[in-house]
């Protein structure tokens, strides 16, 4: 029953926070900018699966810190320790998929698409190849002219947080306690190291939150304390490779992998959301999309801020 209310209040909100970015903003200026990224992301999937998550995660990373603006794209330089090589961002990845993109952009409108852009609207489109909806991205970014390594652990949320913790962190983008519930829902794609669970088990036991043999078999996986930092685990054990509603029944089941998802399922204000998007898929595909476009919309720079990046690994000389 609460359903309807949850996708109205979302929908209002999304309208109202739209009000610079455009749905079709490259459609006269450079028409084929949506499907030469679409193409780039499709090919990259293709032939490296893991690179669809890789490519959301992309997307949060950027918008969580310093805004949707690419700052995330940014290489160091010698005098500066960019986003990308702080410890919170170090796993981060998709770059290269980026960047073909952008090079084929630049071959056919120069100076017109957004490093931004490019990283919202793959976002979308790795979604889209991994199973899950498609929607409208409104576009029009600016990129950004800093990045800096330091400010990245403050505004990222962290697995070990709380939903008090993961709230506070959302809402300091805007964003509301369920943009928190189903945003996490991404977590049905793709992996995580043994280092984001650690924190799971201690010498007084392993989180009473976990489902006895799936917890059991990931202190196998890492084994404490002093895990295969390699090792990589699936967010959404059940298929880590089909963007769908399964990381919210592995929610039900204790199997949520770390302790900031599962705890969505514990504490009693985010557990009727996650019930709901477990029970029903398409309540879950609908709200993310629109979620997706909040996201979308932290601390953009728009109009005259920023520039448009030739290459989107450094700011225009
Ligand atoms: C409380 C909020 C969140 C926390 C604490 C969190 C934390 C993490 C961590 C620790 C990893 C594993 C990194 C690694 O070990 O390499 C991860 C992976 C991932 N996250 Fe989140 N995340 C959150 C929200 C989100 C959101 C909002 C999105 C996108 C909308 C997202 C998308 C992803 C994806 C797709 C992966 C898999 C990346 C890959 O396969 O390489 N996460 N997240």
């Amino acid at each position: 029953m609460l359903e309807p209310l949850f996708v109205l209040v979302l929908q209002l909100s999304a309208v109202c926070i739209q009000a610079q970015l455009l749905v079709g903003f490259y459609d006269s200026s450079c028409p084929r900018a949506e499907s030469i990224v679409q193409q780039s992301v499709m090919m990259a999937i293709q032939s490296n699966r893991p690179l669809a998550s890789r490519l959301v995660r992309l997307f949060f990373h950027d918008c969580f810190v310093q805004g949707c603006d690419a700052s995330i794209l940014l290489d160091s330089t010698p005098n500066n320790t960019a986003e990308k090589d702080s410890r919170a961002s170090a796993t981060v990845g998709g770059y290269e998929v980026i960047d073909a993109a952008k090079n084929t952009l630049e071959a056919v409108c120069p100076g017109t698409v957004s490093c931004a852009d490019v990283v919202a609207l793959a976002a979308r489109d790795a979604i889209f190849f991994s199973g899950g909806p498609h929607w409208d991205v409104p576009t029009g970014r600016r990129d950004g002219l800093v990045s800096q390594a330091s400010v990245v652990a403050s505004n990222l949320p962290d697995p070990s947080f709380t939903v008090d913790q993961s709230t506070a962190s959302f809402s300091a983008k805007g964003l509301s306690q369920s943009d928190l519930v189903v945003l996490s829902g991404a977590h049905t794609i793709g992996f995580a190291h043994c280092g984001a669970i650690m924190n799971r088990f201690s010498a007084n036991g392993s989180d009473p939150t976990l489902d006895p043999t799936f917890g059991k078999m990931l202190e196998s996986s890492c084994p404490s304390p002093s895990p295969d930092a390699t090792k990589l685990l699936p967010l959404d054990v059940l298929s880590n490779t089909i963007f769908d509603n399964a990381y919210f029944v592995n929610l039900q089941a204790g199997k949520g992998l770390m302790s900031s998802d599962q705890a969505l399922f514990t504490d009693p204000r985010t557990k009727p959301l996650v019930n709901a998007f477990a029970q029903n898929a398409n309540s879950f595909s609908a709200n993310f999309q629109l979620a997706m476009v909040r996201l979308g919309q932290v601390q953009v720079k728009t109009g005259s801020d920023g520039q448009i990046r030739k290459n989107c690994r450094a700011i225009n000389s």
